[in-house]
């Protein structure tokens, strides 16, 4: 594989917790390919202080910590990205998800509210504000490249993933609004990569997460796309290959998203003799 497809460029990479996290392994990837890479992450998140490893293995990347919620904690981190960076970045990955009534085992007929603010705030109105910051700074090169992570739950049911699927409607809404504004506007891209189910702690977070990895995996010509085949896929977008890519929701998904049924799954039903 070509190991320069980065080269030059600089990027904003949301979300990595620990070394599962779809958005280290993109770090890392982003990182073999040449670019220079700013890491953040919720400041509760780093008490672990697994950041850091990261960090240091992508050649001392500087860490600033954001709540994805607080348009002054993104202000402050594409301001501090920009001035280390010395100019613009030409790629952001938001890596985000977190809903506390799918974490509370709240049935999806009884959420709390106060609690659904929160899944749509941290895991899709945060892009918006992302993007918003991004844009009142001109802080994203022209041609420059979002990637925002989604799942296949925003259109159609997976009864276990709760309000995280209208989270994810919404992520994917703002991904088609804002980037026709600011394709128009400074001709930023900006898609959802639609991943297959991958063992992560946000993953793993959801009720019957085993059994749900396995039907997914019978249901996929492919099989299931794993961490580091989505991280290729996310560098792929972030390259100047996919220049004309905009407002679109790509399945990374091994063709799960195009199956009615396979012959393993209608196997299953066949009668015994
Ligand atoms: P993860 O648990 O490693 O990453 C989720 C990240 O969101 C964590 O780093 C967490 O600290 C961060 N986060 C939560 N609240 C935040 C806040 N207020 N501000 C800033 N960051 C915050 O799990 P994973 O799987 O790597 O998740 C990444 C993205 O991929 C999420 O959007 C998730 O919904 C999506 N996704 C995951 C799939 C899976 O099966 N694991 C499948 C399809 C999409």
């Amino acid at each position: 594989m070509a190991n320069n497809l980065l080269q030059g460029k600089k990027g904003i990479i949301f979300g990595a917790l620990n070394d599962q996290s779809i958005a280290w392994k993109t770090a890392l990837q982003a990182h073999a390919q040449g670019a220079e890479v700013v890491l953040t992450n919720a400041p509760v998140a780093m008490r672990m202080g697994e950041i850091h490893q990261l960090a240091a293995q992508i050649g001392g990347a500087p860490v600033i910590p954001a709540d994805a919620t607080s348009v002054e904690d993104l202000t402050a981190l594409f301001e501090g990205a920009m001035e280390h960076f010395g100019g613009q970045v030409d790629f952001v990955l938001h890596s985000i998800g977190m809903s506390p009534n799918v974490r509370k085992g709240k049935h999806y007929t009884d959420i709390n509210y106060n609690w659904l603010q929160t899944t749509l705030d941290v895991s899709a109105i945060s892009l918006h504000k992302t993007l918003a910051v991004a844009k009142k700074l001109d802080a994203i090169r022209e041609w420059g490249s979002v990637v925002a992570l989604t799942y296949i739950a925003a259109q159609r049911i997976f009864p276990d993933y709760g309000d995280m699927a209208d989270a994810k409607s919404l992520l994917e809404s703002i991904t088609r609004s804002f980037g026709y504004h600011y394709g128009v506007d400074k001709k930023v891209r900006i898609n959802t990569v639609s991943q297959s189910p991958t063992v992560t702690t946000a993953g793993s977070g959801v009720k019957g997460f085993d059994e749900f990895i396995a039907y997914s995996e019978s249901m996929s010509p492919l099989g299931n796309a794993d961490g580091l085949a989505c991280a290729d896929y996310c560098v792929s977008l972030f390259s100047d290959l996919t220049r004309f890519v905009t407002m679109q929701n790509l399945f990374h998904d091994g063709g799960f998203s195009n199956t009615g049924v396979s012959q393993e799954v209608i196997g299953k039903f066949a009668p015994e003799d």
